[in-house]
């Protein structure tokens, strides 16, 4: 059986007061025990949010790390620095760092190599610009980034990835993929995994959907065979959205 996971991703929102209010409003819901819930808070409230989530089931996850272990990177942040504040996944690869901050997929093949190397747990993000979907290359993009980022990994090493597909027309947007668009396309990463690895190791990768999931449509989205949680932007900022998401399997 895969893993249920739900993860938000924080992007830059909220104040400390705010930050911490809300993972105790999170801590103080009951939380589906058959999922696995993740927050990735903006990077200076980390340490904080490993603290306050110590004993919870909530784990904390940065939104970004360097490729480099240490060195003259100003206003960097490396993995060793994330594990030693008790931080141990991270997100890799969100459209938005490949947008504005030119992420290309041979700098997150780099980064997959260094967090791996640090014992690190990576929730992997790509997917589809909407010109992209309009003239139907959906499928080799997303092929494309995988192979790029992450084909070159030995099939031992991918027990540390989770996979997030987020069509980046979905974004914040409130459009939403349809649950069939996002079933085509999750059936479509395993077969491609199944093609590069094998059945056994396609079969156990957590692939996530990102784009506008929120309490009315998470249901529908999860209910998919090949959907094995969330990757939840604006909606988990909210408490009682993000445990409502998170209860929704
Ligand atoms: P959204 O963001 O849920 O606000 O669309 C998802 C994401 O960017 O991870």
């Amino acid at each position: 059986m895969r893993n249920h996971i739900v993860a938000g991703n924080w992007k830059m929102n909220l104040n400390a007061a705010e930050s911490q209010k809300l993972i105790e409003d999170l801590k103080s819901k009951k939380l589906s025990s058959d999922v696995r819930v993740a927050i990735a808070t903006p990077a200076v409230y980390l340490a904080t949010a490993a603290n306050q989530t110590a004993n919870s089931k909530i784990d904390v996850a940065a939104q970004n790390m360097h490729q480099a272990d240490s060195g003259a990177f100003t206003g960097e942040i490396s993995a060793s620095m994330l594990k030693s504040i008790g931080v141990h996944t991270t997100l890799l690869g969100h459209s938005e760092r490949r947008a504005y901050f030119h992420e290309t997929d041979e700098l997150l093949a780099a980064k997959v190599n260094t967090a791996l190397k640090n014992g690190m747990e990576i929730i992997f993000c790509f997917g589809e610009e909407l010109d992209e979907r309009k003239s139907e290359s959906h499928f080799d993009v997303v092929t494309t980034q995988l192979r790029n980022a992450l084909f070159h990994l030995d099939a031992s090493q991918w027990s540390q990835i989770i996979l997030a597909y987020e069509p980046v027309w979905a974004i914040g947007t409130g459009e939403t993929a349809s649950p069939e668009q996002a079933q085509e396309m999750h059936a479509h990463i395993r077969a491609v995994l199944a093609a590069q690895y094998d059945d056994a190791l396609a079969q156990s990768i957590s692939i996530l959907y990102g784009g506008s999931v929120k309490p009315a449509n998470a249901q529908e989205i999860f209910s998919q065979p090949d959907v094995d949680g969330g990757l939840i932007g604006g909606a988990s900022l909210k408490a009682d959205d993000f445990a409502a998401i998170v209860n929704a399997f």
